[in-house]
């Protein structure tokens, strides 16, 4: 038994002074900071040109202090000097998940990547870049990774360019886009799960050691049952208005990974980045594999300030016109379905007109003949206009919509192709499937083989096609129903590259429409909210959060959206579906940029003056919701109600959104909901919109500071009789 306790001691001391020495041996030669307005990115570059992350956190004041930082920790032995890696090899040292792993030619799986060199660009007074130049020792192999800060916004954008010189085809088993490790005494990861019509549910749970995934392997609506941004609160749960917490996701529309691998020292690595499953990626000499951003904001007062840098971040850098104008619209998705004719759209642009909205957008179901597009079950793919519904073409509507004084927009699906389709006909080998399996459909349709040249020339077209033929088509809503099932391409030679260069190929087609139609606005619609990320983003103006329309509901998928997404982009309807009143369904969609999905002539007259009215208020308030800062008062999953807040920049003005949630009789908003954002020295005005049948509780002549408001609050005085309020608040000088 002693022998055996010695044998322990004398492995345990071996052990120590192995990692002790390699730790000794190990002194930083220099660090690399890059800083935005409140948080810094620290790395260092070790005595053995590992390059570490030293630091991740709130910004130091002396920023040669972060050399110090290092001495501060004295955690469990690292026996590899690689835990927090900046870019984790494997197949050398490594003992935890990699960010890269790769075959070379001759067969090895070895990789240990070492500083060369790095580069900071200032790109301009608010964007500064950092790339490190990585290489392995043994072969020419390759690493550049980059890491732009957008100072005033607090985000960081980090993607890894990969190359190589050997004689064939390298094989990228694993190629993350980040590879962060955070110092902290707990973690609280609030992720995103969901459905179709129940798009962005989430979960907040504690880290434990080990990895906790999150990911996609749908290919195509990769988001249908999983987003991959997420809020990760360092040391306490995630709060709204404290604590330090990391919001981002990966910016990329195919199959994605994010780990969060609470490691041996208990600190967290997160590797984030296109999902290597079924992707083994064979890249050829010299040639670069560009891998998707992962952004993130790390913010210092809990989810709120989070969601607001994120939002500040995305309408300057990534949404088309993100500090621009959209259309209000109405839309007939849900009044016609598959049903009508060109006299009930011209109808339905009367019905704009009156209604008050900019456009009409014509949704699905205009277009086959051979195979009409009267169901989901035929025609995509034929994007000729269908000729008994459209006897005269999508240009006479443009005409008749030019004649009405609205807009027109039109639905396409141009990823998708019906089995029973001239287009499935005439060209089989376009559309993803296993030649020698049965095929297995997705709401009956396939997805072309966007891999292929090919097919992105022809899906270029028929968007190209669409606004030569029909000069002044104002709006595209971009659908995309379907998931990747029997993933194969009968273009490319190694199937292992199929889902990359499926989402590669639809960039290239976005990007191409982009350089000729800038500024067309957009819509990303996917089934719902199966495809809201910031790689597709950044070629839209708007996203489809959900089928779900019911008010109710959408007051919490809004709400989810709100933490990562800004409110411009979130295209919200109102229909029929669920059964609040008019007021409440215009409330819920007036938190976005608003549409209408409904048959006007259903509406009572009462209710088509309130949507009218309703309308006006909305063109006076929009910017503030499109363009100020959003504060979430009170989270519905905490109590009975929600409330949010949009605060203009110079916090001259806001406006507040509250809707009672809960469907009890006795449920009433009892106390004053705290605002924030405002200027407490200012005094503000707050007189209430939206009137509908019920009066406003909210006396006409109040004025309170903003100390009160953010001090005490306000009580919209919610009960059964009227479940939401809209407040507008006006400084008065
Ligand atoms: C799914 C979308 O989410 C709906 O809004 C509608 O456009 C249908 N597709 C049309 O097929």
């Amino acid at each position: 038994m002693k022998q055996v306790n010695l044998i322990f001691i004398l492995m345990y001391l071996a052990n120590l002074t192995f990692a002790q020495q390699t730790q000794l041996r190990l002194k930083t030669e220099k660090e690399i900071i890059l800083e935005t307005e409140t948080f810094s990115v620290v790395l260092s570059v070790e005595e053995n040109n590992d390059v570490n992350l030293l630091y991740l956190g709130k910004k130091l004041v002396n920023t040669d202090e972060y050399k110090l930082l290092g001495k501060q920790y004295k955690q469990a032995h690292d026996y590899t000097n690689m835990y927090q890696s900046v870019y984790t090899a494997s197949g050398t040292r490594n003992l935890l998940e990699p960010a890269i792993s790769v075959q070379h030619v001759d067969g090895n799986l070895s990789l240990d990547l070492k500083y060369v060199d790095h580069k900071i660009q200032q790109l301009s007074s608010n964007q500064k870049q950092v790339t490190v130049y990585l290489k392995d020792e043994v072969y020419p192999f390759f690493v550049e990774l980059n890491y732009l800060a957008n100072y005033t916004e607090n985000v960081i954008e980090q993607w890894a360019v990969l190359k190589h010189q050997e004689k064939k085809n390298v094989t990228l088993t694993k190629y993350a886009s980040a590879n962060l490790s955070l110092k902290g005494k707990d973690f609280y990861l609030k992720s995103y799960h969901g459905d179709w019509i129940a798009e962005m549910q989430p979960e907040e749970e504690r880290l434990t050691h080990g990895i906790k995934t999150l990911d996609s392997k749908l290919g195509s609506r990769t988001n249908l049952f999983r987003s991959s941004y997420f809020a990760l609160a360092i040391d306490n749960p995630i709060a709204e208005n404290e604590g330090l917490v990391l919001m981002g996701g990966l910016d990329w529309s195919g199959n994605f990974k994010v780990d969060f691998e609470k490691d041996p020292q208990d600190n967290l690595r997160i590797v984030a980045g296109i999902n290597n499953y079924a992707s083994h990626y064979s890249l050829a000499p010299n040639k670069e594999l560009v891998t998707p951003r992962f952004s993130y904001t790390l913010s210092t007062n809990g989810t709120g300030e989070g969601s607001r840098n994120l939002h500040n971040w995305a309408r300057s850098n990534k949404l088309i016109d993100g500090y621009g104008e959209r259309f209000t619209l109405l839309n007939n998705w849900e009044s016609t379905y598959f049903d009508f004719d060109e006299n009930k759209i011209f109808n339905l642009l009367e019905n704009t007109k009156e209604l008050g909205v900019d456009l009409f957008l014509l949704d699905d179901g205009w277009f086959g003949n051979k195979y009409p597009r009267n169901a989901d079950t035929s025609a995509l793919g034929d994007w000729v206009e269908n000729k008994t519904k459209l006897p005269n073409g999508i240009i006479s509507i443009v005409k008749e919509a030019k004649k009405t004084g609205v807009e027109f927009g039109i639905w396409v699906e141009p990823e998708m192709v019906s089995p029973k389709s001239e287009l499935y006909e005439k060209k089989p080998k376009w559309v993803v499937k296993q030649q020698n399996r049965a095929e297995f459909y997705f709401r009956n349709q396939l997805v072309l083989d966007l891999s292929n040249p090919e097919v992105q020339d022809y899906m270029y077209g028929i968007l190209d096609d669409l606004f030569t033929k029909n000069p002044g088509l104002a709006y595209i809503k971009w659908d995309c129903n379907a998931v990747i099932y029997n993933a194969h391409s009968n273009y490319l030679e190694d199937q292992n590259n199929f889902y990359v260069d499926y989402t590669l190929g639809l960039y290239k087609v976005l990007e191409r429409f982009r350089a000729k139609y800038p500024k067309i606005p957009m819509m990303l619609c996917s089934g719902g909210g199966g495809r809201i990320d910031y790689g597709a983003m950044q070629y839209f103006t708007e996203y489809w959060p959900s089928d779900n329309t019911d008010a109710l509901d959408r007051i919490y998928i809004q709400y989810e959206n709100s933490m990562f997404f800004p409110a411009i982009a979130s295209a919200n309807h109102v229909t029929t579906f669920g059964k609040q009143d008019i007021k409440f369904r215009i409330d819920v969609a007036m938190m976005g940029k608003v549409g209408f999905d409904l048959n006007l002539e259903e509406l009572t007259a009462d209710e088509l003056h309130f949507a009218q009215e309703a309308i006006k208020s909305y063109d006076k308030y929009k910017h503030l919701v499109w363009h100020g800062d959003l504060y979430r008062l009170a989270n519905p999953r905490e109590t009975n109600h929600a409330s949010l807040a949009y605060v203009s920049k110079d916090k001259s003005a806001a406006v507040m959104f509250n809707y009672l949630t809960s469907y009890s009789q006795v449920s009433k908003t009892t106390s004053p909901i705290k605002f924030g954002g405002l200027d407490a020295a200012k005094k503000y005005s707050v007189t209430e919109i939206n009137l509908y049948k019920s009066g406003s509780y909210i006396p006409s002549d109040l004025v309170l500071t903003g100390d009160f408001l953010m001090k005490i609050g306000l009580n919209p005085v919610l009960s059964k009789g009227k479940r939401s309020a809209v407040l507008i608040l006006k400084e008065v000088k």
